[in-house]
């Protein structure tokens, strides 16, 4: 077999063969014609001509070689519950939810719009609109009602699926109100909102519109819904995320293409196989969630955990009980959780038998070494750094054990995975860098199968925000600083963009400028991501009042930043509000009236703001110095 380096050259060079190759892992109801098409980049169709369906490949494949093997595990900690659904029993429960979609007229190409908490109807949603052909959005439950307005009115979608709902350490955390705002405020309107009702929150239901899940499900229990085959290059998904503008992008993903680059993944980077369990304590509303809670270790028939609950209880012991309960051999986790856990007693790490796991695999925000080196030793397992985005799919950048085992440094998520012609650019000319030169990390199309395949509904943008960012030639931009060293070990340096990453929630600053500048007293703000210990970063907001004269005190002006506070929660939820909120009296800017984020964020983490030459007013940073 070969090694990691010549199969990614291989991947790229010979890309029929090595994806011809790799298609095999899946069911095709119809054989595809061509591995890719690519007469239209940066445009690429995988698997043209082929039909194939990502529930039938998660969970009807699996079912005749073990019925009863495990295939979701719900365990909450929030609720203290623990159930599991073998192969055979989510199987039933995704064709009662596709039944209950279906009966609202839901198909081929219909959008869903699911905006659940960490619990099994979720995920079953997510794969009974697999089922149907029709294509899901999962809304992060951390999102408020301005997010969620902003998704509905792009994606339009027929049905929304909802909880009453959910549980964060023990406090309730409802989502059915949240929607209903997001519905008053949406310009479009849905066919039917069914509500999971978990008795945590007391609702109205509106008359004509919201419908218990619960009772449909009695009523369409036994029901066999016929697996719809869908064009490999069909939307599967839409999952929006956050760029530099202040309007989310839907970002679409295939079916052929996703199906078959998961199920190499698991085996290639992962290492997961058949009857084992994969932990992964991401939140379905995320990309993580999306590929390796659901889609990526069902399609690789393996049992896949799914956690309500946090790292730390009822004590920071919980993830590696789960470990040992379950027999985990393959756990996906972010820095930001393994750093909580850092601060609990760490004799919790050798109470449970972890003989089950293989490794460790972190991707989402930067893993620095000090966390890296903690975990590594606690567990005596490889910690494997991934890199990658919402927009790709699964990872860019990882160790690929399942082809050859390499050493990992520290700080690096070793090399580029196989179908991903990664590049380090420079920003100015475009041209390929070589070892040890920092620049942006782009990929040369075709994006390989499963990365994004356009912005829904908006081609134009897709070209102009993600190939037309470095100058001179049409490459992808992943908006990341990059470099590799001598040995071909890659680094990432941070976004080139306005996008933050707190405790790896990717959030863009421009949305949470737009939502501190709702605030009636707010003329403008700038907001930034600035380092911390814990989360990796955090949002500081600097604002300019319109009547600075009424905010004098600093308790009238720390009632104000409660108050910004809170719009930001009520608009875009708890997981964008800013830390602080600071008042200035102007905004540090360029002569050309652009704000200078680079030189707040320097100043803020106390670190020299660099070439000032352009601003207009120096005292603005000073202010901005002070205000901290
Ligand atoms: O800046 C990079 C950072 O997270 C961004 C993508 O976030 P999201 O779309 O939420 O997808 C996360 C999928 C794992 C990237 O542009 N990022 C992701 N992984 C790493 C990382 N930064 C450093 N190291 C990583 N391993």
């Amino acid at each position: 077999m070969l090694g990691v380096k010549a199969s990614h050259a291989q991947s790229i060079e010979n890309r029929e063969v090595f994806w011809g190759q790799e298609a095999k892992r899946v069911h095709w109801h119809t054989p595809f014609s061509q591995v890719v098409d690519v007469s239209r980049l940066p445009f690429a169709s995988w698997f043209v001509g082929g039909k194939t369906n990502l529930c039938f490949n998660a969970v009807d494949r699996w079912l005749e070689s073990d019925p009863d093997q495990a295939a979701l595990v719900w365990v909450s900690t929030e609720v203290n519950e623990q159930r599991t659904y073998t192969r055979k029993t989510l199987w039933q429960e995704v064709n009662a939810v596709a039944a209950m979609l279906q009966a609202q007229g839901v198909g081929m190409g219909d959008r869903v719009l699911i905006y659940m908490p960490m619990i099994p109807s979720a995920v079953f949603a997510m794969l009974a609109c697999a089922r149907l052909g029709a294509i899901h959005s999962v809304v992060f439950g951390g999102f408020a009602s301005v997010n969620l307005a902003q998704r509905i009115d792009d994606a339009q979608p027929k049905v929304i699926v909802t909880s009453d709902a959910g549980s964060r350490a023990g406090k309730v955390t409802p989502y059915k109100p949240l929607l209903d705002r997001a519905l008053e405020l949406c310009a479009s309107s849905v066919q039917a909102v069914i509500v999971e009702n978990r008795g945590l929150y007391a609702f109205e239901p509106v008359s004509g519109r919201d419908l218990d899940y619960a009772d449909l499900r009695e009523q369409h229990w036994g029901q066999e819904v016929a697996v719809q085959w869908v064009e490999s290059s069909a939307p599967s998904y839409i999952l929006y995320t956050s760029g530099t503008t202040g309007k989310p992008k839907g970002v679409q993903r295939d079916t052929g293409g996703y199906a078959v680059a998961l199920a190499t993944s698991m085996d290639y980077v992962f290492q997961g196989k058949a009857g084992e369990t994969f932990l992964c304590t991401s939140d379905i509303g995320w990309v993580v969630g999306h590929s390796y809670i659901v889609y990526g270790p069902l399609i690789a028939g393996m049992t896949t955990i799914l956690y309500e609950g946090t790292p730390v209880r009822p004590d920071g012991g919980i993830l590696w009980k789960l470990v040992e309960q379950y027999k985990v051999s393959v756990m996906f986790s972010a820095p930001t959780a393994i750093r909580v856990l850092k601060k609990q007693d760490p004799e919790l790490l050798k109470k449970y038998d972890l003989s089950s796991l293989r490794a460790l695999y972190m991707a989402g925000e930067p893993l620095d070494e000090p966390t890296a080196n903690w975990i590594s030793q606690g567990l005596g397992k490889p910690i494997i750094d991934n890199y990658w985005q919402t927009e790709t799919g699964w990872p860019i950048l990882a160790a690929q054990p399942g082809i050859e085992a390499l050493p990992t440094k520290f700080g690096s998520p070793s090399f580029p995975v196989y179908g991903f012609d990664v590049r380090v650019v420079d920003e100015q000319t475009g041209e390929d860098l070589g070892a040890g030169q920092k620049g942006v990390l782009a990929i040369v199309p075709p994006l390989p199968p499963g990365a994004m395949s356009t912005i829904w509904g908006d081609d134009e943008r897709f070209v102009s925000t993600y190939f037309s960012a470095v100058p001179n030639r049409q490459v992808y931009s992943t908006f990341d600083w990059g470099l590799f060293d001598e040995d071909g070990y890659w680094f990432i340096l941070g976004r080139t963009d306005d996008v933050i990453n707190v405790a790896g929630h990717r959030l863009g600053t421009r949305e949470i400028e737009e939502s501190v500048n709702a605030h009636a007293s707010v003329a403008e703000s700038a907001v930034v991501g600035v380092a911390d210990a814990l989360k990796g970063q955090v949002a500081a907001a600097f604002a300019v009042l319109k009547q600075p004269e009424r905010y004098t005190t600093i308790e009238q002006q720390r009632a104000l930043e409660v108050e910004i506070m809170a719009l930001v929660d009520q608009q875009l939820g708890a997981v964008a509000r800013p830390a602080r909120i600071r008042f200035v009296n102007a905004l540090p800017k360029t002569r050309s009236g652009k704000v200078l984020r680079r030189a707040i964020v320097a100043v803020c983490e106390g670190r020299d703001p660099g070439d000032l030459t352009t601003i207009e007013d120096p005292s603005t940073l000073e202010q901005i110095r002070e205000s901290i």
